[in-house]
């Protein structure tokens, strides 16, 4: 596929990790490669809204620095649930109506899953999903899965073990998705039973011929992982006190760990990090989280120009 017919394929929303398929990707991963480091002003005179009503470093930054590299301006709101009209009890429908108006493209991050979809149905201008609540952040996905290419040098026949929340984490559930492209991946699920992953996921996956396993331990399934895709308990997801103090302290990644790690083998995460990594990990050089998080910024100024060029 072209870069211009991936274009031509692309211009609408980015709503679900489900959109892409493998000739997408390599060109998406090929233009990102092409853009790293470049600044210049193709996105002159283009505009992106972030309208953001959940917290987020990386996910905004990345975008307007993406954005700002590529000479095109930034409005947004980082706390759109207190300092948007939202307090004054404006539906999001009314402020994606607004904001179309005024901006080229909008970046979302919501609470709730669904959210980017319900403002894609009423936008005139491409929604990115930046994450929506416990369902989805597919622009996370392809920033993870551009870093298993980088660092393995493939994808196929890749063995990931995601640990951690897969019960409300959101990328975890989006790269799964992603990583049921490529032929031969066989997945771990590593969580106590209070955040394992559900059941529509694994579903999804099976049928389509994805390998997948549930473990309970990190260490019953180690020898056997290219890939360890940490993740962070979801405090602000819990209702339940009592579960959240199940799921807290379930896995840990520290220099035990590592010493059991297979030499070739590299540890992800999404970012942040509380507890579930320790800090003596990062020196390590099979800990990619850090390089997996300055890929954002060339992942998403190769979907902004697939949107906005
Ligand atoms: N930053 C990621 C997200 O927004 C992961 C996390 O918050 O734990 O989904
Ligand atoms: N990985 C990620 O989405 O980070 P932020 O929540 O800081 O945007």
């Amino acid at each position: 596929m072209t870069a211009t017919t991936a274009r031509n394929r692309m211009l609408g929303h980015v709503i679900t990790a489900e959109q892409f398929d493998r000739d997408l990707l390599d060109v998406l991963f090929a233009r990102a490669t092409a853009l790293a480091g470049v600044r210049d002003d193709r996105l002159a005179h283009r505009i992106m809204a972030t309208l953001f009503y959940e917290p987020s470093t990386r996910t905004r930054l990345s975008f307007e620095s993406a954005m700002l590299r590529l000479g095109g301006a930034v409005i947004g709101t980082e706390a759109a649930r207190t300092f948007s009209s939202a307090i004054k009890g404006e539906t999001l429908e009314d402020t994606v109506r607004m904001v179309s108006t005024y901006a080229d493209l909008i970046l979302l991050r919501h609470d709730e899953a669904g959210a980017a979809a319900r403002a894609a149905e009423v936008a005139s201008v491409p929604v990115v999903n930046a994450g929506d609540g416990p369902g989805e952040h597919p622009t996370q996905a392809l920033l993870d899965l551009y870093t298993i290419e980088r660092e393995l040098g493939h994808v196929e026949g890749v063995r990931v073990a995601f640990c951690g929340d897969l019960r409300f984490g959101r990328t975890a559930r989006s790269l799964a998705l992603l990583l049921a492209l490529y032929p031969g991946v066989r997945l771990a699920f590593v969580a106590p039973p209070v955040i394992q992953v559900g059941g529509d996921i694994l579903s999804r996956l099976e049928a389509r011929g994805v390998e997948c396993r549930l473990a309970e331990q990190l260490t019953d399934v180690i020898d056997d992982v290219d890939v360890v895709y940490q993740t962070r308990v979801q405090k602000e997801r819990f209702t339940d006190p009592l579960e959240y103090e199940q799921a807290r302290t379930a896995i840990r990644i520290d220099g035990a760990i590592m010493r059991q790690l297979p030499a070739t083998a590299i540890v992800m995460h999404p970012l942040p990090r509380v507890d579930e990594i320790a800090p003596e990990v990062d020196s390590d050089p099979r800990a990619a989280y850090f390089r997996q998080a300055a890929n954002g910024v060339a992942i998403r100024m190769a979907l902004l120009e697939m949107l906005l060029a």
